[in-house]
């Protein structure tokens, strides 16, 4: 039961607010004299404080800053007879949570009342965060509840038993590389972590960054310099985006993978290769190995453990948990208190697409962490959502409904037609989930696909 103290010279006004106040529910307590009342303070807290300015002993004032020295979280509503500015900034500048003015009215007192006990629980709840952040999340946790990520939890438990190469799949954002680290830190967490962004560096820079070069092996090689499966020793090489290294350094990975030693560029002797290798990428290797745009036993060799991210739509049920997660890291680094969404954020984000997946959520909330004034990010926090908010609503009843000769209205077949592109184009073209957004079985979409001549590739 949540308590309260009231302090107030005036007996008739302690007398009416404790009846009101225990009737509502609260534990209630009174005192007459501001030294009375900082001694029932001091002998319990509570959790509130109504507090008068003018009292018969001591100013409001300087009770309030006693109070204040006692518990720096008190929450003090003060009350009193006078309307002038100054009076009310000074309470507030003292600390003060609120500010009431006489005769009191109870509507205006339950809230301020309401409003205080809710933003201690949320200190509280924020304060348990910050000072122990190892009983609630650890930095480099994977929040994950489904099926799919504790599968993905388990292989990572038996893949640090060993050293075998993992491939890992996933959208942009969806944690390949914080999946990479994890693995690494159950295997040989005091040997390096190396990652190397194939897709960043030159085809000839890339192979003296893996392989390492001896001095003057080539122009500009003024020193010899180690590479990174040397460099790793045995800790973890990372090969982020492996689908665009060139098809030449595919071969020649190919040949470490099998051999597990190389030569450095422009070196004589084999440089045996100890670290494990784990290599990630956005696109689907194998659509590009049936292509020819990736050699085939390269993808087998590391393709010898898998490990698929499922995208944040599909696993809409861990948004909230990644949000307290991410706001805790957050408030960390940037040394701010907030503690979290508004309910009508989260319906935006329980509902959006999430193209951009973790990663997204998490810049969308450092945005907002930065600009916002409050404890609780709002819609104002995120401009970027307002747009998109609006956007869906105007496509149906603007764009799709909308034929392009004024005053001419579409069939229900081009509706159709116009519906399920959109659908494809917002998801990430998997039939499955098309099927199920559109309600309709397996044949009948691909009856509906040719029908309309609709052919596409699944991202
Ligand atoms: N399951 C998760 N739990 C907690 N944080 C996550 C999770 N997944 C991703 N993140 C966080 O999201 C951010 C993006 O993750 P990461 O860099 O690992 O993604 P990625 O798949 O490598 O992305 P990209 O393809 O864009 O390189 C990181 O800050 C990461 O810590
Ligand atoms: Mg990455």
């Amino acid at each position: 039961m949540p308590s309260i103290l009231v302090i107030d010279d005036d007996a008739s006004i302690s007398e009416t607010l404790d009846l009101y106040l225990t009737e509502e529910g609260y534990k209630v307590r009174t005192a007459l004299t501001g030294t009375d009342g900082l001694n029932k303070y001091v002998e319990e807290p509570s959790d509130v404080v109504i507090l008068d300015i003018r009292l018969p002993d001591v100013d409001g004032f300087s009770v309030l800053e006693d109070l204040k020295e006692e518990n720096e979280n008190v929450k003090v509503i003060m009350i009193t007879a006078f309307h002038d500015m100054e009076t009310t900034i000074n309470a507030m500048k003292g600390g003060a949570f609120d500010y009431i003015h006489k005769p009191v009215n109870v509507d205006e007192l339950d809230l301020a009342i309401k409003k205080a006990l809710k933003s201690m629980e949320m200190e509280k709840k924020i304060d348990g965060l910050l000072m122990e952040p190892s009983r609630t999340f650890r930095v480099g946790d994977i929040i994950g509840t489904g099926n799919e990520m504790r599968d993905i939890f388990k292989t990572i438990g038996t893949v640090s038993q060993s050293r075998t190469t993992v491939l890992i799949q996933g959208e942009s954002g969806t944690g390949k590389e914080l999946i990479a680290k994890v693995i690494h830190n159950n295997t040989s967490p005091d040997e390096p972590f190396i990652a190397v962004n194939c897709s960043a560096i030159v085809e000839t820079l890339l192979e003296s960054e893996l392989f390492g070069h001896e001095k003057g092996s080539f122009t500009g090689a003024v020193s010899r310099q180690l590479g990174k499966f040397e460099l790793a020793r045995y800790g973890s090489v990372f090969l982020d985006e492996i689908s665009e290294m060139s098809v030449n350094l595919q071969a020649k990975l190919l040949r470490v993978l099998q051999e597990m030693e190389f030569d450095r560029v422009g070196g004589k002797d084999k440089i045996k290769v100890n670290a494990r290798i784990m290599a990630a990428t956005n696109k689907d290797l194998k659509a590009m190995v049936k292509d020819g745009r990736f050699r085939e036993d390269l993808y087998y060799r590391l393709n010898i453990v898998s490990i698929t991210l499922p995208p944040l739509r599909s696993r809409r049920q861990d948004i909230p948990q990644l949000i307290d997660y991410l706001l805790t890291k957050i408030n960390l680094d940037l040394h701010k208190k907030i503690i979290g969404i508004s309910d009508e954020v989260m319906d935006i984000f329980m509902q959006y697409n999430w193209p951009g997946n973790v990663r997204e959520l998490e810049n969308l909330l450092v945005r907002a962490c930065v600009v916002a004034k409050g404890q609780v990010l709002g819609v104002g926090d995120f401009p970027e959502l307002a747009r998109e908010e609006a956007k869906p609503a105007g496509e149906t009843s603007v764009d799709l409904f909308k034929s392009a000769a004024p005053g001419k209205f579409l069939t229900l077949d081009e509706v159709e037609e116009r519906y399920i592109r959109k659908v494809i184009k917002e998801t990430d073209k998997n039939k499955g989930e098309i099927c199920e957004i559109l309600g309709v079985s397996r044949p009948t979409l691909e009856r509906k696909l040719e029908k309309y001549g609709i052919t596409f590739e699944r991202e």
